[in-house]
């Protein structure tokens, strides 16, 4: 049996962002995604979780630890969407709809070519106080 130990930390931007698929015509987008799907956006105060496997640093040559998850995080996730309209970021502009869901995935793929060892074991976005979205891809 493998034993894991893993911690969260917390990381924060804020940043807008509008529901709207390109797959679908206007009518429909209005209908699925609401006033989420209003034309100038809107702002959400997200919450990033990104989970590590600690039990990976005792056994490991390569020096990993909360300060350079700091980093890692802060240069690549927080620097990049901070204040920044999602919709025009060149992970979504492509046409990929700016969900949590998504959004997760994308932090999820970014962070994972960064972190040594697999070490990465999810990333979690709130977007909302009712809404939660997490991502585990393949390590
Ligand atoms: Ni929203």
């Amino acid at each position: 049996m493998t034993t894991q130990v893993t911690s969260t930390h917390a990381y924060y931007f804020s940043a807008a962002h509008r529901l709207h698929s390109f797959q679908l015509n206007d009518d429909v987008n209005r209908k699925m995604f609401g006033k989420c799907n209003n034309p100038n956006g809107h702002g959400h105060n997200y919450t990033v979780l990104v989970t590590v496997d600690e039990e990976a640093n005792a056994s490991s040559d390569t020096l990993w630890d909360r300060k350079a998850l700091d980093r890692l995080v802060h240069e690549r996730i927080v620097a990049r969407f901070d204040h920044q309209h999602l919709n025009y970021d060149q992970a979504f502009s492509h046409g990929l709809t700016t969900t949590g869901e998504n959004l997760a995935r994308i932090v999820w793929e970014i962070l994972v070519e960064e972190i040594p060892d697999g070490r990465l074991q999810k990333v979690g976005v709130i977007e909302t106080r009712d809404n939660y979205f997490e991502y585990i891809g393949n390590t």
